[in-house]
């Protein structure tokens, strides 16, 4: 298995993993819109920032198969956070029948590569508090919460 950059030709199979991504979101909470409901916009997102210089897509391929994906991205933070440049991790999908053999970490491992390669000394991401799996990857990671996102439904 190897964790490489997406191809333009990888795209379609992208899409697919993040409808299944926006549906297990769905699932445990319908304020996600369906994985249905996403495509067109993710899709349209995706080929607006491909290739540029702050967006990464990896992709672990064993053989012609694509097992996960993750899209990282560099950005300005809020404008009340300190540093100039954070990195983000903006989706990190590894399909279900794969999980929990370390590809997430691959993943993750090689955007951290990048992100030290460009002298970034900080990493966000956002992930819903009712999903533990995701939580614990972030968690043996590295990561730590520091803010928490709030809602009210009316
Ligand atoms: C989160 C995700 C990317 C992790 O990918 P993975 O390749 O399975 O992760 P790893 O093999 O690197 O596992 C890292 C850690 O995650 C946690 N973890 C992963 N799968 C788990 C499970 N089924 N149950 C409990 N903890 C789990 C464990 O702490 C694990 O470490 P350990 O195996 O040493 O105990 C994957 O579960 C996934 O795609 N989930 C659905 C999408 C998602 O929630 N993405 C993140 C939020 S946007």
């Amino acid at each position: 298995m190897k964790i490489i950059e997406a191809k333009k030709k990888d795209i379609n199979c992208i899409i697919k993993m993040n409808k299944e991504m926006a549906d297990y979101h769905w699932k445990i909470d319908n304020y996600y819109k369906s994985g249905r409901e996403i495509e067109f916009g993710f899709k349209k997102w995706i080929l607006k920032n491909f290739g540029k210089r702050n967006f990464k897509i990896l992709i672990a391929k064993e053989k012609n198969k694509i097992l996960g994906y993750g899209i990282a991205e560099i950005k300005k933070p809020k404008p009340y956070i300190r540093p100039k440049k954070i990195g983000h991790l903006t989706n990190l999908y590894v399909k279900e029948k794969y999980r929990r053999h370390g590809i997430g970490r691959q993943i993750f491992d090689k955007f951290l590569e990048w992100f030290k390669s460009r002298e970034i000394k900080h990493i966000e991401l956002s992930v819903d508090s009712r999903n533990q799996i995701g939580i614990s990857a972030y968690q043996k990671y590295g990561f730590f919460e520091y803010q928490k996102k709030m809602r009210m439904d009316l």
